[in-house]
C-alpha cells in the first residue's frame, strides 16, 4: 500500500511541521501531489487547509475524513499524518472501484490542531465553522516573536480579512470520520487492532502571566518580595492537584522566566496550563478552582496575575450510530476491536461540538509513545486502519 512508504517521506520532510514553517510547506506540497496521483481535485483555504475531494452524485452533501498535518515540536510522523494519508488513499482506492459515490467525499487535511507554534490549538477545523477571529489572529506570536501573518509572509501566504476568514466556512458536512495513532496503551496492552473512540475531553489551555518585582537576591527579606516564580510555582503545583483531585488531566507544559538569572528576584513568569476532562461540570470546575487559587496567591504575594483563556472546548461524546458503522466493517473484516475514551483532543471533536455525526478510529502506537520522535505505528496496524476506514466511508456513501 502507497501510505507505508509515503509515511517515510513525510517522516524525512522533518518533525517539525509547524504552522508555515518549511515542514509545514514542503508536507503540504507532499500530500497535495498523493491526492492528485490518486484522483483526488485539490483545493485550499486561505488558512492552509487542503481539501481533497471526490465528487458525488449529490455535491451538497458531503463526508469528511479529517485530521491534521502539523505536529509538535520534535514530534513523529504518525499524529495526524496516519489518519491524512489513509484519507488519501481510501478514497483513492474507492474512486477506482466504485466510481462517483452518492455524496461527495473529502479528506480535509488540517492546517494547524497541535498548537505547537502560536499556542492556541485547533485553529484549521474552528476555521471551518467561523469559531477564529481575525483580532485574535493578529495578536498571536511564536516563539521568536514572529507574528502569525509575518509567518504568513515569509512563506508568500496573503494577509487577509475577517470576511476572508468567514469564507472558511462550511455547511454541507454531513458526517467526520478520523482515523488516528492511539497515542496510549489500551490496543498494545490487549493485542486488540482497532479501537473505537466514545469520547473526547473537554481541553483548555489558560494563559497566566505572573508579574511581580525584580529585586536584588541577596539583600531584600524574604516578606518583602513580590517573587513571580515562587508564585508561578504554587500555581503549577496547584494545577496538577486538579488533575489528581478531579482524574482529569493538567499539564503545565509551557514555561517562561523572563530574567532567569540566579541572583534576581524573578519578576515576570509566562504559564500556558493543558487541562482536560471527560465531564463538563467537572471541566468547569477545574477552571473555575484555578481562577480562585490565583486570584489568592495573587493577594497573598503583592503580584499581578493576567489570566487568558486560549481556548476552550468542551467534551464530547461521539456518534454512536458512527461507531456502530465502524464495529461492523471491523467485524466483518475479522478484527477485534473495543472502545475506549480519547485522552488526547481531535479534529473530528471540532466538527462533534458542531453536531456533525462522528467517529473516531484507533490503531495502536507502540509504547503508547507520542508527541515524540520514537513514536510509531506498525506497518500491518496502519493497513488494518486504512481498510477498516475505506470500507466505513464506502457504506456510508455507496447506495
Ligand atoms: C493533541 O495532540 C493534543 O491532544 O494535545
Ligand atoms: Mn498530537
Ligand atoms: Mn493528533
Ligand atoms: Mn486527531
Amino acid at each position: 500500500m502507497k501510505i507505508l512508504k509515503r509515511i517515510q517521506e513525510i517522516k524525512n520532510i522533518g518533525n517539525n511541521r509547524q504552522l508555515y514553517n518549511e515542514q509545514w510547506v514542503e508536507t503540504k506540497k507532499a500530500l497535495e501531489r498523493y491526492a492528485i496521483e490518486d484522483g483526488l481535485k485539490v483545493s485550499e483555504d486561505i488558512i492552509g487547509n487542503l481539501f481533497c475531494r471526490l465528487e458525488g452524485y449529490n455535491r451538497s452533501k458531503t463526508i469528511s475524513i479529517i485530521s491534521h498535518f502539523d505536529s509538535v515540536e520534535n514530534g513523529g510522523a504518525y499524529d495526524g499524518i496516519v489518519g491524512i494519508l489513509a484519507g488519501i488513499e481510501a478514497l483513492g482506492m474507492l474512486k477506482k472501484k466504485f466510481g462517483t459515490p452518492e455524496v461527495s467525499l473529502e479528506v480535509i487535511c488540517i492546517a494547524e490542531e497541535e498548537g505547537a507554534r502560536f499556542k492556541t490549538t485547533f485553529l484549521g477545523c474552528r476555521a471551518l465553522f467561523g469559531d477564529l477571529k481575525y483580532e485574535n489572529l493578529k495578536r498571536l506570536k511564536d516563539k521568536q516573536n514572529i507574528s502569525f501573518f509575518k509567518a504568513r509572509e515569509v512563506i508568500g501566504l496573503k494577509p487577509f480579512s475577517q470576511k476572508e476568514l468567514d469564507r472558511c466556512q462550511r455547511n454541507d458536512i454531513i458526517t467526520a470520520i478520523e482515523l488516528h495513532v492511539e497515542q496510549s496503551r489500551y490496543l498494545e496492552k490487549t493485542q486488540i487492532p482497532i479501537g473505537i473512540c466514545t469520547h473526547i475531553p473537554g481541553q483548555m489551555k489558560i494563559r497566566m502571566v505572573i508579574v511581580g518585582e525584580a529585586n536584588h537576591a541577596g539583600t531584600t527579606p524574604m516578606f518583602e518580595r513580590k517573587d513571580a516564580l515562587c508564585c508561578a510555582a504554587k500555581i503549577i503545583s496547584f494545577v496538577e492537584h486538579l488533575g489528581i483531585k478531579y482524574e482529569g488531566v493538567t499539564t503545565t507544559g509551557y514555561t517562561i522566566n523572563a530574567k532567569n538569572a540566579t541572583n534576581i528576584i524573578p519578576s515576570k513568569v509566562e504559564l500556558i496550563h493543558d487541562m482536560r476532562h471527560h465531564d463538563p461540570e467537572v471541566f468547569n470546575q477545574m477552571l473555575e478552582d484555578l481562577t480562585n487559587y490565583a486570584k489568592r496567591e495573587e493577594e497573598k504575594r503583592g503580584v499581578h496575575i493576567e489570566f487568558e483563556k486560549l481556548v476552550k472546548i468542551e467534551p464530547v461524546e461521539l456518534s454512536t450510530e458512527i461507531n456502530e458503522q465502524i464495529k461492523k466493517v471491523t467485524r466483518q473484516i475479522g478484527l477485534r476491536q473495543m472502545e475506549f475514551k480519547s485522552g488526547a483532543g481531535h479534529d473530528v471533536q471540532i466538527m462533534s461540538s458542531h453536531d456533525i455525526p462522528s467517529g473516531l478510529i484507533f490503531i495502536p502506537s507502540v509504547e503508547g509513545i507520542s508527541h515524540r520522535m520514537e513514536e510509531y505505528t506498525k506497518n500491518e496496524d496502519i493497513v488494518n486502519g486504512l481498510n477498516v476506514l475505506a470500507l466505513t466511508i464506502k457504506n456510508l456513501s455507496y447506495g
